[in-house]
Formats: structure tokens, sequence, C-alpha cells
């Protein structure tokens, strides 16, 4: 008997060194990596960490339940910590960059790498392929190259204003809508009706369709963009999610909606190349008719049909919520300031004299409507940091940042800098009329550098021409109690939509 209990003793204890012991040393190695990494950057200004082992989380999740996004923590804390500093999450650190001198280097002398996990998660999230090895999510120069080389005269200044009509034909659409709405009280959400007009205007100049979003009661294409980000922003926050056994009915919700989205996407090229086979007239120099001569009509190995559907999701993703954002954040500033208003009322009669089509060579007489614009896309820059690689060591703004670091870009902070901007948090779009008012390229919303946005001129005409048809038509007052927040699920967005009532003027 004493026997047997020893031997189970025995057998108990065995057992515990062989799971645990592992576990132990795991946890010990994980500890000095941990102490290895806080030594790395322990030069380096930035917030204190309030646990040795989580970082910066508690702060972070603090600021979070408070009502900040992140960028809105991060420019907080570079008020404290300046231009470069870093803050850690478990064992990894990251070095937040907005110095003006700084960013330039690394995304166009060094044109540091886009950061693995961020891009790869848009790649492939939940283990189902998202962006693939789209413009955005490519992180191998070279492939990147070629492709971008490609797409590249879609964006020309020709193509897009051959697109005018598109552009018009979509916003009388909207026009339309608004009118039956414009009766003073029914609550509008701006937000939800630009990203409609996105998609509207994305599907007619870029693939040639028509998605029919405008008008329709529930809009499939925004949910799913939606659900997508912020299914990126949890993965981002939580690395585990991938594994989280609570997280099961949100993963498999994800993967069926890319599954819908890339479903969406194949149909529109099938029909495009079926169209072309029968000999019917097909567009081909629109964005979907430059990837598909790319590809050689899919006959070329290296651009095969999940390839172009990679380019489909990719555009469909950065193609309308960025826009669709940045015109909300616009009207928001509008509402809230009504001499800016006025004034840009003024110059779309002075332009337009009460014409409704926009034309190509309406938008560069647009002059103050683009200071308004550029100082939109300065205090709310859609996508508001860039994560990249560094791939050697490098002096930044006086700081040595070791190589192999996760370095953000970040574009929001740095135009909000008050030595770069005077009286940065103040919406003031003549301070882009004063050559000696801004810091050159401190407010770089497209980014800058070879993998700056290809939509840049595409959005800028999208932005100009709503405001130039909707302003003259409709008066849009802010419903009370809503706040002028900025609200984050993977871009920057008004927090509660920008709900208006509209009124005919
Ligand atoms: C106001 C609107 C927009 C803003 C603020 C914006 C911002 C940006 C930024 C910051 C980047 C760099 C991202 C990075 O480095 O990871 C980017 C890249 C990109 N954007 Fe935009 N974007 C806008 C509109 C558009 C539009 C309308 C399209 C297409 C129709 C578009 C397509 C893309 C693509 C494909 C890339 C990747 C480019 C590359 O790496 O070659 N964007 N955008």
């Amino acid at each position: 008997m004493a026997f047997n209990l020893f031997t189970l003793g025995y057998l108990i204890a065995s057992i515990c060194v062989v799971i645990l012991l592992p576990l132990v040393i795991t946890g010990l190695l994980y500890l000095l990596y941990i102490a290895y990494v806080r030594l790395k950057f322990a030069h380096m200004p930035g917030p204190k960490y309030s646990s040795f082992l989580f970082g910066n989380l508690a702060e972070l999740k603090r600021g979070f339940a408070d009502g900040k996004t992140f960028p809105t923590i991060v420019y907080e804390w570079s008020q404290k910590y300046g231009r470069v500093f870093t803050f850690a999450v478990l064992h990894e650190t990251y070095v937040m960059i907005s110095d003006v001198v700084a960013v330039k280097h690394l995304l166009v002398t060094v044109n540091c790498p886009k950061g693995a996990r961020p891009y790869d998660t848009l790649g492939t999230i939940y283990g189902q392929r998202y962006l693939g090895h789209g413009l955005i999510s490519e992180r191998c120069h070279e492939k990147w190259a070629k492709r971008r080389s490609v797409i590249n005269p879609a964006f020309h200044r020709r193509f897009l204003q051959l697109s005018m009509d598109q552009f018009n034909a979509s916003v009388d659409l909207l026009i339309g809508k608004l009118k039956r709405k414009a009766d003073g009280e029914s609550t509008v959400s701006m937000l939800d009706e630009f990203y409609r007009l996105g998609l509207d205007i994305l599907g007619k100049v870029a693939f040639g369709t028509d998605f029919n979003v405008i008008f329709e009661a529930k809009n499939h294409f925004m949910e799913a963009n939606q659900l997508i980000l912020s299914a990126f922003l949890r993965r981002m926050r939580s690395p585990l999610e991938d594994y989280n056994p609570w997280s099961r009915g949100h993963r498999e919700e994800v993967r069926a909606t890319v599954r819908f989205l890339r479903k969406t996407g194949r149909d529109v090229i099938e029909k495009r190349l079926a169209a072309r086979l029968n000999g019917e007239e097909v567009k081909e120099d629109d964005v979907l008719g430059y990837i598909l001569k790319a590809s050689d009509y899919l006959k070329n190995p290296e651009y095969q049909m999940e390839d172009v559907v990679d380019d489909f999701v990719t555009f469909f993703l950065a193609g309308q919520e960025t826009s669709a954002n940045t015109a909300a954040f616009m009207l928001m500033e509008l509402v809230r300031n009504p001499d800016i208003l006025e004034r840009l009322r003024m110059e779309i009669e002075e332009v337009l004299c009460g014409r409704m089509e926009v034309k190509f060579e309406d938008l560069s007489k647009f002059t103050y409507m683009s200071q308004v614009v550029k100082e939109t896309l300065r205090m709310y820059p859609s996508g508001p940091a860039v994560p990249r690689f560094l791939e050697k060591e490098e002096t930044v703004a006086g700081f040595r940042v070791p190589g192999n670091s996760n370095i953000t870009i970040d574009l929001f902070t740095m135009a909000r800098h008050e030595e770069y901007f005077k009286d940065a948090n103040a919406f003031n779009p003549d301070r882009f009329n004063d050559a000696d008012a801004i810091t050159q390229n401190a407010s770089i919303p497209f980014s800058m550098g070879p993998r700056n946005c290809i939509g840049q001129n595409f959005a800028q005409i999208e932005i100009k021409v709503i405001f130039a048809k909707l302003l003259p038509l409709f008066d849009f007052k802010w419903i009370p109690g809503q706040s002028y927040d900025i609200g984050e699920t993977g871009t920057l967005k008004p927090k509660e939509g920008c709900q208006n009532y509209i009124t005919m003027r």
C-alpha cells in the first residue's frame, strides 16, 4: 500500500515536472526577452510602464475606457514626450514618430518597408484571404512596384477627367434621395449617406459597375467594410484573438463577410470578362480595365483571378471608407463654422454660376474649397498612421532607433504639433493660404514617398464634386446633443455619424 502511494506520488510529481517545467522555463525566457527589449529602448522617452510584463497596456485601456481613440491617446503622449517616443505592450515596443524631417527621411529616402503585423493581418484575417497581395498589403517592394506601375495610369488626370460624368451622376442620385429627407425633422446620418455615395462612385468610376447602394435600406457592403475594419482593430489590439474560444462566432462572421466581398469582386470580374468574350464594348481604361489588361485577361501566371480579386477588395476598402469619412468630417466642421460655410458657398456660386454639373475645369477654380479640404485632412486624416519596419539602425530626430524595430509614422499627431501649425487644434482653412503659417510636409494625409496614396486625386475630385453640388441646395443642422468627437474603427470618422436635419435652401 505504502509502495503504491509512493509510486502514485512519484508519478504525479514526474507529470508535474514534465508539464510544468517547460512552462516555467518558457515563462522565464519570455520575461528575459521582455527585459532585453525594454533595455534596448531604455534610452528613449515615453510613458512609464505601469507593469513590467504588460508595459503600457493598462494606460491604453484606461484611455479607451475614457472614450479616447488610439490616435488621441498617442497625441497626448507626444505632447509630453516629444516627436519621437516609445510605448510598449507585452514584448512589443512601438516607436512613434511625428517629426517632419525624420518622417520624410524614413518614408522617402530610406523607404522603410511596411510592418508585418498590420499588413499581414489585412492580407489574411482569421485565416481567410482578405486583401491578399493587393497594393496596400503587399510588403515585397519588387512585387508591389510591378503592380503599382500597372495600375498608376488608371489614376492619371486624363482618366479622372473622363470620369467627371460618373462623379456627377452619383452625387445627383444622392441629391434625389436627400430631397426626400429634407423635411427639417428626419435624422440623416450623413456619414452613412457618404459611405453609400463613396461606394456608388467607386463602383462606377473604378469598376464600371453599379452596386445600387444609395437607395437600399440595408447596405451590406458598408456593413461588410465596417465589420472587417473593426475586426482588424480588435486583432491588432489582441493578437490572441485568433485563439480566443469566446470569439469563435465573431471570427466566423468575419470570414463569411470576407468571402462575400471576394465573391462580389469575382462576379464583377467574370461579368467583364464574359462581356469582352461576347464582343460587347467594355471599358478598358478604368481601374478594372487596367488590372485585367495587366493580367493578360488572366493568362499571366503571375496575375491570376485571385490576384485580381485582391486588387478589387483593396480598392473597395481604400477608396470608399477614407473619402466618405473625410466628407463627413468636412461637413461637421462646415456646420460648426457658419462663416467658413458661407465663404465656401460664395465661391461655389462664383465658379458654377448656378450650374448643377461640375466640370473638370471648375475644380482648379475652387481655391478656397481646396483649403477647406486640406484643413479637414490635416485635422482628421482618415488613415491616421502608417506602420513601417526599420531594418537598420537609424538616428531619428536625435534618438538612436535600433534596427529591426516597428516604427509608426504618426500622421495625426504630426499635423497637430503647435511647432508646425499655430493654433493647431483650431479649424482654420486660411492657414493654407499663407505659406509661412504652415510647415511643408507636416500634414501628409495621403502619406508620402513611393507608397503614398494612389487615389489622392480621385478622393479630392470626389469631395469637391460632392460639396459643390450639395451646398447650394441644402441646409444642414447638426442634431443637438451629438458630440464632435472622433471615432475609430481602423480609420477615423465622426464618432456619432454626423447626424443632421436637412432642409432645402
Ligand atoms: C481622403 C481619402 C483618402 C485618404 C486620407 C487616403 C490615405 C491613404 C494613406 C495614408 C495611404 C498609405 C497607407 C499605408 O502606407 O499603409 C494610402 C494608400 C492607398 N490608398 Fe488612399 N486614401 C484616400 C483615398 C483613396 C482612394 C479614393 C483610393 C482609390 C480609389 C485609395 C487607394 C489607396 C491605395 C490602393 C493605397 C496603397 C498604395 C500603395 O501602397 O501603392 N485611397 N491612402
